[in-house]
């Protein structure tokens, strides 16, 4: 094989292939992001609590040099994001008496918020994730949206609305999506086909949805996979797939936190043949859909720094130890050193 090319030129013509990076990573794995990706998504470095921690106080460093780093080679940014109830700015949802603060406060805020991000980077990123996991979870069809202060003070869903019509406000040009995790499960998935179908006809301006994509050696199937893309492509919207990876640890849906550390078996040859299998399942769907599907983006470079390793092999929406359990989940294409695995050969030769 030409080990000159990366994943980037393998899909040249299906999608862009993203990896989602950090300030460190764009320095000790430039190389490798370079010839692999064209897309990168930054890790933490745009998160509203991560950016704006304060009301007065932007840091916009970490996330400056990774913009200039993409611009620099030329590879395309998606930004990731700007509402979420994690890694959130908790200063905005405060008001001055110290209590909960208004609707009308958080909405003055959030906008200020939006147009300052988006302004900085307008032209230079082609996508935002706008709202990040606002649907509840479980398994009941009855609790729709995720319990957050942000539910809370707007005493329902209409902060998803206006997050999309302050960002199509402050960059029209931007492609806006909604990204959500274990968007596959039945029950999940009818909640956010809900939602889109709700926006849509409601006319707030959404481009697409995102597919989190923390994924495992057995799930999603095929058929939960195809329903869910088919439905979201029903509506005339575009699909990202944002944060893949595919743990060798799954965890039964709905299971406890461990409470001992878990036994580590490592990569072994059995696990690697799944994952491999899993990839390239994976990979043949995705390539049908390329129609509709934008980017196909990894959460994080290589095995040696997957954000999954330290929750105890649980991936996103499992409940966390309470301390943290280092159980590697070796989810990625690349190994502890940055070399191509099995399951990149898999994907790419076909
Ligand atoms: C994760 C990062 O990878 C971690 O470094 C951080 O501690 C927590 O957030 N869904 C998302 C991502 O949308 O932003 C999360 O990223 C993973 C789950």
């Amino acid at each position: 094989a030409d080990l000159s090319k990366g994943l980037k030129d393998y899909f040249k013509n299906d999608f862009f292939v993203g990896v989602a990076v950090g300030s460190r990573s764009i320095r000790t794995d430039s190389a490798l992001i370079i010839r692999e990706f064209n897309s990168v998504t930054a890790e933490n470095d745009m998160k509203v609590g991560v950016i704006h921690p304060t009301e007065n106080t932007y840091n916009w460093k970490n996330a400056d040099d990774i913009v200039a780093f993409a611009e620099r080679h030329k590879i395309n940014i998606r930004g990731h994001n700007l509402l979420w109830h994690q890694q959130n700015a908790e200063w905005m949802l405060v008001g001055p008496d110290g209590k909960q603060a208004s609707k009308e406060l958080v909405l003055k805020r959030l906008k200020e918020h939006i147009f300052t991000v988006m302004n900085r980077y307008k032209g230079k990123i082609y996508c935002w994730d706008v709202v990040n996991e606002a649907i509840d979870d479980s398994q009941d069809p009855a609790v729709m949206y995720r319990k957050t202060k942000w539910l809370e003070i707007f005493n329902g869903p209409e902060f998803i609305d206006a997050a999309f019509r302050f960002a199509h406000e402050a960059d029209p040009k931007a492609k806006l999506y909604y990204n959500e995790f274990n968007s596959e499960r039945e029950v999940k998935r009818e909640k956010i086909f809900k939602l889109i179908k709700r926006l849509k006809a409601d006319g707030v301006p959404i481009d697409g949805v995102g597919f989190q994509a923390h994924w495992s050696l057995d799930y999603p199937t095929v058929t939960q996979l195809r329903t869910a893309l088919d439905q979201i492509v029903s509506l005339g919207l575009e699909v990202q797939i944002t944060e893949l990876d595919v743990t060798i640890h799954p965890r039964p849906l709905g299971a406890p936190a461990p409470t001992t550390p878990p036994v580590d078996a490592g990569f072994t040859p059995d696990l690697e043949a799944r994952q491999v299998a899993k990839y390239k399942e994976i990979f043949d769907i995705l390539r049908a859909y390329k129609k509709n599907i934008k980017a196909v983006t990894f959460w994080n470079v290589s095995d040696r720094g997957s954000w999954l390793d330290s929750r105890g092999g649980g991936s996103a929406g499992d409940a966390k130890p309470a301390t943290p359990m280092i159980l590697k989940a070796y989810p990625l294409l690349f190994d502890v050193n940055g070399q191509r695995k099995k399951a990149y050969w898999a994907v790419v030769n076909n």
